[in-house]
């Protein structure tokens, strides 16, 4: 018989409520984030109602609220893991690792204040959330949860520039219904595999 000595790493099932990268706090989004989260939305909205559903109508306090405690409900429940960017102590953004797309996938979706793009934040904030979800530097990874998927416009070329920095794979276009002003009803669709992400990673 052979006794294993090692240490068992372990697996959580959800991820956890701060994370640091070099540059960034991910926080897990609270309620106490809405006056800094209305302000960042508000003053970023032009760049981000042309490709974001949730952004048709210009942003409110109260739209706002409601965002962020229901946010608090659905990192609760296990649905939905949404985190505010941090730099130093301005929010700047926001990414989330959110259950849409079957059991063992998460689809991670971001946006950036409009005065923080071109530094490589969003990408910086991707790579370490696909570390949470599929393991990765001191992160053991999600339990039963084996690929991240990254979907946006077939024209929204800045957003598809984060998974092709990160060595996700293209897997084609699929149909969507079209909301935001210029999305066009075709979604590009961006695959990292737990099995890929620790080669792609290394990049
Ligand atoms: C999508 C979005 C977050 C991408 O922002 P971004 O600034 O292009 O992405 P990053 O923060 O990763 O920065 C990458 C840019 O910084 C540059 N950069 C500078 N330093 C970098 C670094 N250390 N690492 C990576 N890139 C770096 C890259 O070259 C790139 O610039 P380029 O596109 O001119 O080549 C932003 O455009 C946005 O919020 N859009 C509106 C909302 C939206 O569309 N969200 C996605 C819906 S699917």
């Amino acid at each position: 018989m052979i006794a294993y000595t090692g240490t068992v790493p372990e697996t959580p099932d959800r991820p956890p409520d701060q994370v640091e990268t070099t540059r960034l706090r991910l926080e897990r989004l609270r309620t106490s984030h809405t006056p800094a989260l209305f302000a960042a939305v508000a003053a970023t909205w032009e760049t981000l109602h042309p490709w974001l559903p949730w952004a048709l109508q210009r942003p409110t306090f109260e739209g706002q609220q409601e965002f962020t405690r229901s946010a608090e409900r659905t990192w609760t429940d296990g649905s939905d893991f949404p985190y505010a960017m941090v730099l130093g102590e301005d929010v700047v953004g926001m990414i989330g690792l959110h259950h849409r797309q079957g059991p063992q996938t998460l689809e991670i979706g971001y946006w950036l204040a409009s005065a923080q793009t071109g530094r490589g934040l969003a990408t910086e904030a991707t790579r370490a959330l696909t570390d949470v979800a599929l393991g990765g530097g001191a992160q053991p990874g999600l339990l039963g949860i084996d690929e991240i998927v990254i979907h946006c416009d077939q024209d929204n070329t800045a957003s598809a520039g984060v998974p092709r920095r990160l060595g996700f794979t293209f897997d084609g276009l699929r149909e969507v219904p079209s909301v935001a002003p210029r999305e066009t009803g075709r979604q590009q669709i961006w695959r990292m595999h737990r099995l890929d992400w620790p080669r792609a990673r290394q990049r």
